[in-house]
């Protein structure tokens, strides 16, 4: 087994370290430096397979599995379950799971008492290389996903990559879809290995190399400020073919159409080279990914549906665009002729 790799992230307050590697839930204690006592947070796929992993927990919050559940309602129960373990501030609240428990258990950590201690260990790809790292965390409104949240940095990360093993394969896709993103934002031999399949060997190369992105990003706009907006490549086409589809289509098949998507918009506008979509639609291939958007979501309802994701800035569309692979910009002033013309050229013919 090769040795854990570590990743220090530094942020406006301090700095945290990322543990990559096999069999690392039971060094919780010691690679968080954990001595309080501990308030584990995981939902109900996690907990039965990894929960007795952790060393001894004060208590053990299980929340139903699912992006519905990351509400307020959620929070609230977590917060009574708190107070009736007697956990103060001395403890340290542990998310063990997805994004979804990560962003609640964050956010718990950050309001109860005014904050206590907060330590991740991620459970699913996408978790690993793109939630747990930067110190988002939040909760859905009915009115729409993420509203409400605060920073809250971990003091550890710790992903312990035997746990993708249990992972469902189109939750492996979804995550991949981050990595590929990743790669395209800022790291060209990551990306050059992907699109011909090569899947690094192991998990551990492939989620530490897609972290890497991740922390030198949020390192240079912890609170998402500038550089960080290059996170949400394909994420204008994404959301809104998330939503367009009214959420049938998954968080990260859409990303990945929406990567497909935000390469033709740069090739038709001239920034990159026609390639670039085709060696982006291959990696997509290789992990399982869609690279069409289906026929039955109409590009003016997905127009429409990008002006109502938060992500915009005053009013005008936002879009992330490649010149180059490791070269992203951000483009407010994308005609939407170029919009609509990307959307038909992306679609799968009917
Ligand atoms: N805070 C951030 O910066 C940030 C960034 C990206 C995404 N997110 C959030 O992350 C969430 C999506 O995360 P996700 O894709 O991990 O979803 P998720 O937490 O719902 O996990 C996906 C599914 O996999 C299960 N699962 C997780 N790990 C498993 C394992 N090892 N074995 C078996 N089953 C396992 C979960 O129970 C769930 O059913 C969204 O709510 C999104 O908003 C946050
Ligand atoms: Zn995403």
């Amino acid at each position: 087994m090769r040795d854990m790799d570590i990743l220090t992230v530094t942020h406006p307050v301090g700095q945290y370290n990322v543990y990559v590697g096999e069999g690392l839930l039971g060094r919780l204690r010691e690679l968080a430096g954990v001595d309080g006592r501990i308030a584990l947070i995981t939902d109900s796929n996690v907990g039965p397979l990894y929960a007795q992993a952790i060393p001894d927990a004060a208590c053990v919050i299980t929340m139903p599995a699912g992006e519905q559940n990351k509400t307020l309602a959620t929070v609230n129960g977590m917060y009574e379950q708190l107070l009736a373990a007697g956990m103060d501030r001395g403890g340290v609240v542990v998310a063990l799971g997805g994004g979804v428990v990560g962003d609640v258990a964050g956010f718990v950590a950050a309001t109860y008492m005014r904050g206590i201690n907060f330590a991740q260990c991620p459970t699913s790809l996408l978790a690993m290389v793109d939630a747990s790292v930067g110190g988002k965390t939040g909760v859905d409104l009915p009115q729409g996903k993420n509203l409400v949240g605060a920073f809250k940095q971990p003091t550890a990360v710790i992903a312990d990559i035997a746990t993708l093993q249990t992972l469902p394969s189109e939750e492996l896709s979804a995550g991949m879809a981050e990595v590929i993103k990743h790669g395209l934002i800022g790291d060209v031999d990551l990306f050059k290995r992907l699109e011909i399949g090569d899947s690094l060997a192991s998990f551990q190369s492939l989620v530490t190399r897609a972290i890497r992105v991740k922390q030198l990003v949020v390192q240079e706009d912890p609170f998402e400020h500038g550089r960080r907006a290059a996170l949400n490549l394909g994420h204008t086409f994404g959301h809104a073919i998330e939503q367009v589809s009214q959420y049938r289509i998954r968080h990260g098949e859409a990303v990945a159409m929406g990567l497909v998507a935000a390469a033709n918009l740069s090739a038709r506008l001239g920034y990159c080279s026609p390639d670039l979509q085709g060696r982006i639609e291959a990696a997509l291939e290789y992990a399982n990914l869609p690279v069409r958007i289906p026929a039955d979501l109409p590009p003016q309802a997905q127009y429409r549906a990008m002006f109502s994701d938060k992500k915009k800035a005053a009013g005008k569309l936002r879009f992330i665009l490649l010149r180059d692979v490791g070269d992203v910009f951000v483009a407010d002033d994308v005609p939407e002729t170029a919009v609509l013309e990307t959307l038909a050229a992306v679609r799968n013919t009917p």
